[in-house]
């Protein structure tokens, strides 16, 4: 069944930008400004930055083409659009299954993803309070933080994680924003919510670099994200960029199926896929530089992990020209960024529900936002009371790792390789070759080098990768 609006018509988008714009929206998040630097800084640099672009260029691109497609074509939520492309191909429906996959891959990225950006909106209102009493003393160029020691600024985090019911609001607001907009439908909630964020996080991010290369320490960050120690690129830091790779273009988690079935009328591929390519690489590369000359020019550690945006910017902030200002807009920045890729994220279960279920949009919503909720609080709770639990105690990659960090990795690790896995093959050796060439819109020498890519070195590479990154004593 194909979801539909009050006239009967399935939803879509205005027109292509407005396609493009929600895709870029979904593609740029916490996985840009957050976990990038975070990953970067943690993997060394350069090497992990290197291998991550090639990971974008080589097996994302012709994967977020192939995603595209799969959604353009169906018209459908995720599993019913695979289907319907395995019907014009001749193929078994039974590929709908990796659809099935990737909707509860993004049920569990939005139930974590909300529980993060809680800290983000946390921060949002640290940082705010700070800026307004900087206001009410008449100083609102000063630092951020002013008088509170390293320790102290550092202390916030543990305060926050601490405490269940902060977290536990946080959480609930941040996941009923991404509710409210979902519930909303395609026009006048994503593509409406799209429209108006991300221009202001392009503006936030452009803004705040340039701050960054005045203040900070640019050249050590260009060295550091750009000069590759190769020593450093082993096969669990390639596993770990290519699941950023994944993650950052919202790959195997049908997203794009998702937001591509929205697409009406023709447009070629090729050009609006590029696009997302660059602007989320861009957004990621200008996030680093954007966070390093900050963390260097006060001497701090960029391999400070998941903390680093959350303990180690705000205590850079104290001792920088109008800190208190740039702190606030920095961390509304990866809130804005956030809100438009949980949306994304909790449509592909919400598609599937109207799409397949035959349920309305609300109550589609409803129901995933609902449970994505409640699976965000089992993730709250492993920080503190639940701090002992150990999801996949038996499997060692996963031993050491709290909630959160257990559903983050297993879905990065695992789940979104192996449906970027089941793309690739499907869509380069199933799917019906006319009907690819007539709605991806590609043909001549761009057409054999995306299929050569999309049939051989996405799933041999992600094979690889994917086995070697999570059973690393074969080799
Ligand atoms: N791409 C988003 C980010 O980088 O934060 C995360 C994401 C959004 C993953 C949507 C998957 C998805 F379908």
């Amino acid at each position: 069944m194909v979801a539909s609006t009050a006239s009967g018509e399935r939803e879509g988008w205005s027109s292509r930008s407005a396609f493009i714009l929600a895709a870029v929206g979904a593609a740029v998040g916490l996985g840009n400004v957050w976990r990038f630097p975070t990953l970067a800084g943690e993997n060394g640099g350069g090497a992990f930055v290197l291998f991550y672009v090639a990971c974008v260029f080589l097996l994302g691109l012709p994967l977020v083409i192939s995603e595209i497609f799969i959604g353009r074509t169906g018209q459908d939520d995720a599993v019913g659009s695979i289907r319907k492309v395995a019907e014009k191909s001749g193929a078994s429906g039974a590929w709908s299954a990796f659809g099935i996959l990737g909707v509860i891959a993004a049920f569990l990225i939005v139930s974590f993803y909300s529980v993060v950006a809680g800290w983000v909106l946390y921060y949002v209102g640290v940082m705010g309070g700070d800026f307004v009493s900087a206001l009410l003393a008449g100083d609102p160029f000063r630092g951020a933080l002013i008088g509170e020691s390293q320790e102290a600024i550092q202390g916030r985090m543990g305060d926050l994680f601490a405490s269940p019911a902060l977290l536990l609001s946080m959480h609930l607001a941040f996941m009923g924003v991404t509710l409210f907009i979902v519930a909303r439908g395609i026009g006048s909630g994503i593509e409406a919510a799209a429209t108006i964020l991300m221009p202001m996080f392009f503006v936030l991010l452009i803004a705040i670099t340039i701050y960054g290369a005045f203040v900070g320490d640019m050249d050590e960050a260009v060295a550091f994200l750009f000069t590759p120690d190769w020593s450093k690129l082993t096969p669990q830091v390639m596993n770990t960029a290519l699941g950023q790779a994944l993650f950052s273009l919202s790959l195997g988690v049908a997203g794009l199926i998702t937001y591509g079935s929205y697409i009406k009328g023709a447009s070629g591929l090729g050009p609006t896929s590029l696009t997302i390519a660059f602007a989320d690489t861009g957004v990621a590369l200008l996030s680093g530089l954007m966070i390093f000359p900050i963390v260097f020019a006060v001497g701090l550690d960029p391999a400070a992990g998941p903390t680093l945006v959350f303990q180690t910017l705000p205590f850079a902030f104290q001792t920088m020209p109008a800190g208190a200002l740039i702190g606030l807009l920095f961390f509304i920045l990866i809130l804005v960024a956030a809100v438009t890729s949980s949306i994304s994220l909790l449509e592909v279960p919400t598609a599937w529900g109207i799409g397949e279920m035959g349920w309305s949009r609300r109550k589609s919503s409803l129901i995933f936002g609902g449970g994505a909720f409640l699976v965000g609080i089992a993730c709250l709770l492993g920080y503190n009371v639940w701090s002992d639990v150990r999801l996949l105690a038996f499997w060692p990659l996963f031993a050491e790792l709290d909630i959160l960090d257990t559903v983050d990795g297993f879905t990065g690790k695992v789940m979104l390789p192996l449906g970027a896995f089941f793309t690739a093959i499907f869509v380069g050796w199933k799917a019906d070759r006319s009907l690819v060439e007539k709605m991806t819109g590609i043909s001549g020498i761009w057409l054999s080098v995306w299929r050569f890519l999309i049939a051989w070195l996405c799933p041999l590479a992600v094979g690889t990768i994917l086995i070697t990154g999570l059973f690393p004593a074969i080799l």
